[in-house]
């Protein structure tokens, strides 16, 4: 009998920093970010795994039997991702969506030229339901002048308001049926499992590419009632209610990491589009939209909030909201060509206030 020989085996680590040996000029300030960033994930990973446990463990809020209080998992994750990152000396300042403000690096740590967005725990009311959540990240070069780690050399707020074309890596980590940790630093979209077995995770989706077209909408039709018309013309397109295309079929998990993930793979659109009760729609542009926007145009794929390309979007506030249509190329398109022609119709659609940088906070 013939036995298959296994393809070889690659890991995490190993494929960083062999993407690292193809810059002259790495410092390996980045690859580290990552190792970095792999480590909490698989932190988080371990914790989520025990989260149904919680009635019988203690939930979160309670005392657990050695008198340790139970912390909710999304404060859990975002104290995992922080405690990862601070002492590296390759960050000058955080921001996460769990905290209002920019987070500093410890005075008592080195302060380097990145700085650090994200999302601890995306889909985070899913948990209960033992429905996939995810992380979402964000790495981008400092643009305020740094003295080499003098005292007071922190990033400032001006380091994290940067458009999303700045980013110098950016990935997600999808806790599921097995955890994976997918990242571009501009190279293409990597794709790696957790092998829970021995705590390491390996390459398992090299270079992912999203098709042209797909056949996934994912989208929250419940907010039908709020949108504007372009809004409600562009879903009856992608559902082949006007004649003009094949149907999509919907899949909406409820968990941007989820549904994203499971749309990069088979293809469609993720859509979050603004409404007139959340007139910016809900999605974060910088723990969440932008991120995914790079990974997503890095797969061939697009990401707009409306009429304009995500990743060009100058931010003003931390956590600004944006609209969000994401994903196969040609069915992106199909959203910008249909919002723009009903701009210069002078059709208001709820998506032409997004690009001037206006927000709601958290
Ligand atoms: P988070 O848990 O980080 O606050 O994000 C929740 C988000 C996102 O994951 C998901 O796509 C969206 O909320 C769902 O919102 P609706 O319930 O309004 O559809
Ligand atoms: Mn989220
Ligand atoms: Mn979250």
């Amino acid at each position: 009998m013939v036995h298959n020989t296994p393809t070889s085996v690659v890991t995490i680590e190993r494929f960083i920093i062999e993407q690292e040996q193809l810059h002259a000029h790495a410092t390996g300030d980045l690859s580290g970010i990552l190792r970095d960033l792999a480590l909490a994930a698989k932190m988080i990973a371990s914790k989520v795994r025990r989260a149904g446990l919680a009635d019988i463990l203690g939930a979160a809020g309670t005392e657990n039997v050695q008198g340790e209080m139970q912390q909710k998992l999304d404060l859990f994750a975002h104290e995992t991702i922080f405690k990862a990152m601070d002492h590296g000396g390759r960050l000058c300042a955080m921001a996460s969506e769990e905290v209002e403000h920019l987070i500093p690096i410890p005075e008592q740590f080195k302060r380097g030229k990145y700085v650090l967005l994200f999302d601890p725990l995306d889909g985070s009311s899913n948990i209960d339901v033992n429905v996939p959540v995810g992380t979402i990240f964000s790495v981008i070069r400092r643009v305020t002048k740094s003295d080499h780690n003098a005292k007071g050399d922190h990033g400032t707020i001006e380091d994290l308001l940067q458009p999303g074309r700045k980013q110098v890596a950016s990935g997600y980590v999808v806790y599921g049926s097995s955890t994976m940790f997918v990242y571009t630093t501009g190279q293409g979209v990597h794709g790696f499992t957790l092998d829970p077995s021995i705590g390491e995770f390996l390459l398992s989706h090299p270079d992912m590419k999203i098709p042209e077209h797909g056949r996934y909408l994912s989208v929250n039709d419940a907010y039908e009632q709020y949108w504007a018309e372009p809004v409600r013309a562009l879903m009856r397109r992608y559902r082949g209610l006007d004649g003009k295309r094949e149907a999509m079929n919907v899949r909406y998990i409820g968990s941007l990491v989820a549904d994203f993930h499971r749309n990069l793979l088979g293809g469609g659109v993720f859509a979050y589009p603004a409404n007139e009760k959340s007139p910016h729609g809900k999605l974060r542009l910088l723990y969440e939209g932008n991120p995914l926007a790079f990974i997503c145009e890095q797969a061939g794929g697009a990401a707009i909030d409306g009429e304009h390309r995500l990743l060009d979007v100058k931010p003003t506030e931390l956590h600004q909201r944006s609209p969000l249509f994401i994903g196969s190329k040609g069915d992106v398109e199909i959203a910008r060509q249909l919002f723009h022609e009903a701009a210069q119709k002078g059709a208001g659609h709820g998506q032409d206030v997004a690009h001037r940088g206006g927000a709601n906070g958290k």
